[in-house]
């Protein structure tokens, strides 16, 4: 899938794109069908909320799980962000967010390359965030919101928030944002289970809890230019991943028919990506 030199000039202007739709019904079912069991699994890439059991986030499934390791090399998904960097890209970064019925929780105003740059020493903001909805996204259920524009100012002052959820975040004070949504205001792309959205590692975002009762799964990725590589392993490797070969891209129906495709991690994750290198 190629990007028209419009949708290029609109992602620079308003750090996003949506595509509403791109993933058929039958696609995307090959993916939701295996989010309970990866969900039921014990082991580290399973991150969950702050009340209970339910899962917040599953980490590197495309190390694990058939289904996503399809989805990790698929070239609707690849080659627009190829395109944008004008190289090759490798997998930073790789998680399902739960956002579960009832119970999902609040993520706070952050810009994603904060975090790449203090944590994983990533030189540029050359790493695309990617999100594919596995359910509807309505405007009950915890939808992603942006502050168009707000990637311009580059990496904003963020402080290390440990306890309003149950993951650590860098977040950006309440002062900032109410300025940047006086110039931007607030988007929320909505829309069928499929849709999939691109947007700037600067993009400031966030999204409030879900009390509707319908789940907003979605895949969230990360995927960085190769020689934009990151420099520092301080974060586990199945959250800020170590492997930078570029993604070779499967065909179109990657989801539909069998590929064989490498899941090094389906016995386990190896114990020096459980910890800081
Ligand atoms: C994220 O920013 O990584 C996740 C946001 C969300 O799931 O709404
Ligand atoms: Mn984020």
């Amino acid at each position: 899938m190629r990007l028209s030199a419009q949708q290029i000039q609109q992602f620079d202007r308003d750090g996003y794109l949506f595509f509403p739709s791109l993933f058929t019904p039958d696609e995307v079912r090959v993916l939701t069908d295996e989010v309970p069991a990866l969900y039921a699994q014990r082991r580290p890439e399973n991150v969950r909320e702050k009340t209970g059991d339910v899962v917040r986030t599953n980490f590197a499934a495309h190390l694990y799980s058939y289904p996503f390791a399809r989805l990790a090399r698929h070239p609707r998904m690849v080659e627009p962000i190829v395109q944008v960097f004008g190289e090759d890209v490798y997998m930073h970064q790789f998680k399902i967010n739960g956002k579960q019925a009832f119970d999902g929780d609040v993520w706070q105003w952050h810009q994603d390359y904060g975090t790449w740059r203090a944590d994983d020493e990533m030189p540029e903001a050359r790493a695309m965030n990617v999100a594919i909805f596995l359910d509807e996204v309505n405007e009950f259920n915890g939808p992603l919101m942006f502050i168009p524009g707000s990637h311009k100012q580059g990496v904003l002052d963020a402080s290390h928030d440990t306890s309003t959820t149950s993951y650590p975040l860098w977040v950006i004070n309440h002062q900032t944002i109410a300025k940047l949504v006086e110039k931007g205001g607030i988007v929320a792309p909505k829309g069928p289970a499929g849709s999939m959205i691109l947007f700037h590692g600067c993009l400031v975002h966030a999204s409030t809890s879900n009390l509707s009762p319908w789940n907003r799964v979605s895949v969230y990725l990360s995927l960085c230019a190769v020689s934009n590589h990151i420099r520092r392993f301080k974060r586990p490797g199945y959250i800020a991943h170590r492997d930078f070969t570029p993604i070779k891209c499967l065909p179109d129906d990657c989801l539909l028919r069998d590929y064989d495709v490498p899941l090094p991690w389906k016995n386990g994750t190896p114990n020096e990506e459980q910890k800081a290198a």
